[in-house]
């Protein structure tokens, strides 16, 4: 038997546990692997409330992304084999959070020796994600890039992104994460009531581009400071985003291996901050369910 972290029903906390079931059989397209780290996310739990649809059948395995080794592959797979270390985006119906799930091997790459297995887990939707939301719409070096939300598991790692392009990276987080996000490189900005003074202080003529990472009120208080607001994305609140004149993020296929480079040479640091086992993984959950969490937050199963 295999274990499996999955929700039972659509709701809060209380629906999730842990379960044993038999390790997964990949299907055509997909590889087995076993799970070393899986990255813990906000669509986690926004899965488990109804927030994105209720179409996941019940009880839901739950984690999006994971790293491992392979133990089996599917009809039609050609580019992975048993033992080979990968990371990727979980098949549909699977869950990462667990010891043994399946990837879809067109959205899995090859684990990279220089990357660990809990920071590659973290690279096939958090760092994906901030290498799209930096190259939806490209900016020239120098140019000035607004990252609200800059603290947490995306942000951190698009405003390292951003310093490698060499943009000026106005990172606003809250208090606690000042020296996490100048880390970076970013020009930190408190957030919360004022914000969008302090940022005007900083830089009078506003940002060549806004990123998104939390939405809703936050979003609105910044977004009059841009010039142009078709240069608004957001990966957190699409519709607000849109009503002020922004859009979404669009997703691409290349981040996931792109980023994997970017990382392999060290240019970017998920910034792993907190490691759950997997008997600890509705610990995990909660962390990232407060809205605040800093740098990214993986589940490791035991040996
Ligand atoms: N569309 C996609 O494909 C996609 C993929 C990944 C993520 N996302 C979305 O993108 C968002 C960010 O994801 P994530 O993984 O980075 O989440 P995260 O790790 O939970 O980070 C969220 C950050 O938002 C900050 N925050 C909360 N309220 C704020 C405010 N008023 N002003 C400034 N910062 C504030 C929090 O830090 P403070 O303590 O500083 O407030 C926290 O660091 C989520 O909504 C997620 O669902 C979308």
């Amino acid at each position: 038997m295999s274990k499996v972290y999955v929700f039972t029903d659509y709701g809060g906390p209380e629906n999730q546990q842990l379960i044993d079931r038999p390790a997964p059989m990949p299907g055509p397209g997909e590889v087995a692997i076993e799970v070393r780290a899986a990255g813990v996310n906000p669509a986690d739990w926004k899965i488990r409330e109804g927030h994105l649809g209720r179409h996941w059948s019940l009880p839901a395995p739950m984690g999006r992304e994971a790293a491992g080794v392979v133990t089996q592959v599917g009809d039609g797979v050609e580019d992975f084999a048993v033992g080979d270390e990968v990371l990727g985006l979980v098949a549909p119906g699977q869950g990462g959070m667990a010891e043994h799930t399946l990837l879809r091997a067109s959205t899995t790459v090859a684990k990279p020796e220089e990357i660990s297995f809990t920071d590659a887990a973290t690279i096939p939707v958090a760092a994906a994600t901030a290498y799209d939301a930096t190259h939806q719409i490209e900016l020239e070096p120098g140019q000035t890039l607004l990252l609200l939300g800059a603290g947490g598991g995306v942000g951190l790692m698009a405003a390292q992104i951003g310093r490698v392009h060499a943009f000026t990276v106005i990172g606003v987080a809250s208090a606690t994460k000042r020296e996490l996000v100048e880390s970076t490189g970013a020009v930190f900005i408190e957030s919360g009531p004022g914000v969008s003074d302090r940022v005007r202080q900083t830089i009078p003529d506003g940002p060549d581009l806004i990123v998104d990472l939390v939405g809703g009120d936050p979003l609105r208080a910044v977004a009059g400071l841009v010039h142009d607001r078709t240069r608004i994305i957001s990966a957190a609140d699409p519709e607000t985003a849109v009503e002020l004149g922004g859009r979404a993020l669009e997703r691409t296929s290349e981040a996931m291996g792109k980023i994997t480079d970017v990382i392999q040479y060290g240019l970017v640091d998920p910034h792993v901050r907190a490691q759950f086992d997997l008997n600890e993984t509705g610990q995990a959950i909660a962390a990232v369910e407060t809205g605040h969490a800093a740098g990214k937050i993986t589940v490791i199963p035991q040996d």
